[in-house]
């Protein structure tokens, strides 16, 4: 009787976390952008200095790579161009990896 409960409590973590993969948390990620200063040169759908969200999803759109690109673009600091001065991109403020692949999925699902 025990197993069984255990096996049912363990199949519906699995359907859960399965389900949840998927998921973007819209509000944690834009939490995080916004506690990051990311939206003083981003938005979702508008050019600022940087390109918008809606922008970077398209061009990554069907790329197997684009996770990777994204996740070192807002975690190492790469040197970037604003209005022609070099300048060092931020970085998320967050070591957790899940925060910021929330951050990365959202940016490209916009
Ligand atoms: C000082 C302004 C500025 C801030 C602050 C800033 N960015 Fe950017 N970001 C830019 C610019 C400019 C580019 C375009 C760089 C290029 O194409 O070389 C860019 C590019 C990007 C890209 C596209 C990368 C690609 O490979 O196409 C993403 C995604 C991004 N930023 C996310 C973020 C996140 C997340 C934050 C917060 C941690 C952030 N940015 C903070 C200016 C900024």
């Amino acid at each position: 009787m025990i197993t069984r409960i255990l096996l049912i409590a363990a199949g519906t973590m699995l359907t859960l976390g399965a389900a949840h993969a998927a998921d973007v948390d819209a509000s944690a990620a834009e939490a995080l952008a916004k506690k990051s200063g990311c939206l003083k040169c981003h938005a979702v759908d508008k050019k600022k200095d940087g390109p918008s969200f809606k922008e970077t999803a398209a061009k990554y759109k069907g790329k197997s790579d684009a996770v990777d690109k994204v996740t070192k673009h807002v975690t190492t600091n790469p040197k970037i161009k604003v209005d022609g001065v070099e300048e060092t991109h931020d970085a998320l403020k967050s070591k957790d990896a899940k925060e910021i692949r929330n951050v990365v999925d959202w940016i490209l699902s916009r």
